[in-house]
């Protein structure tokens, strides 16, 4: 079943793990997808899902600090597709360091990109939706680490945090455009990134698994079938909200 036919779907940092998957997802989904990343990979993953989607994907090279950019992304989707109905701020770092020692040029670098980047990209795509009058959805990758402390974590715990808040300001400002806001708040996931956290903390992924209901940590594919699901109609009433995507290693009491 094709839950995004005719949508048009823009996806930050797509070069590799997550946001990857969320653009193959979205392509299989029927969306027409314009995916962005600062490292050239970007068009190697562009050339792959063009090839299978039929020329519904392009890709751009994109760094989510620079308005410029985001505002160049979101009018490439335009004028590739007509259009742009969805947004995906997947786009992230982590940088850890103890928090007596923390630099700050570190603690900079994390909101630069994990937080001022989602804010741009959410800015400049949210404008070209409210000028189409279509409505639209934001998509923010935030983490479970938004919602718990994790050692090391002063930069990319606190900008998680800080797109939860985000997403429910644009949810807030932005419902009567008919522009709904989500984030995605990924446990453990089976990505580069992670595994770099891996080979620095012996014995952690054992621990992450012991402590999930599912014994498992998640696939890219998990987190890209959420963002499927909030895209899609299916959402069409959920808005400010926060969808965890954890195998239970981070349910609410
Ligand atoms: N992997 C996990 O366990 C996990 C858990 C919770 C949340 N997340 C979040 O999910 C998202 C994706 O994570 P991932 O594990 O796939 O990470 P990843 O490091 O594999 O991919 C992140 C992508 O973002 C890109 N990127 C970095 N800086 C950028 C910039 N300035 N502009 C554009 N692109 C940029 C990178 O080049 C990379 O392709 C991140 O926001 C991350 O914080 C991941």
């Amino acid at each position: 079943m094709e839950l995004l036919a005719n949508k048009v779907a823009l996806i930050t940092g797509a070069s590799r793990g997550i946001g990857k998957a969320i653009a193959e997802a979205f392509v299989e989904h029927g969306a027409c997808v314009l995916i962005g990343d600062i490292t050239p990979e970007i068009f190697v993953v562009g050339d792959a899902l063009y090839q299978t989607a039929n020329g519904r994907a392009r890709a751009v090279r994109l760094d989510v600090t620079s308005a410029e950019q985001a505002q160049a992304a979101v009018d490439a989707a335009v004028r590739e597709f007509g259009c742009l109905d969805v947004l995906v701020n997947n786009a992230g770092i982590h940088r850890p360091h103890p928090f007596l020692e923390f630099p700050l040029a570190e603690m900079e670098l994390v909101f630069r990109v994990n937080f001022y980047g989602s804010f741009l990209c959410g800015q400049a795509a949210a404008r070209q939706m409210v000028k189409q009058g279509n409505g639209g959805c934001i998509i923010n990758m935030s983490s479970a680490s938004g919602k718990k402390p994790d050692e090391g974590g002063s930069a990319y715990n606190s900008s998680k945090s800080a797109i939860i808040s985000l997403t429910r300001i644009e949810a807030l400002e932005l419902g009567k455009y008919q522009i709904r806001a989500n984030a995605i708040l990924p446990g453990a996931t089976d990505t580069e990134m992670l595994r770099d956290v891996f080979t620095q903390v012996p014995g952690l992924k054992q621990l992450l698994e012991e402590r999930t209901p599912l014994g498992k940590m998640a696939a890219p594919r998990d987190q890209a079938n959420a963002a499927v699901f909030l895209a899609s109609d299916l959402a069409s009433h959920i808005t400010g909200e926060q969808l965890v995507v954890s195998g239970g290693e981070f349910m609410e009491t």
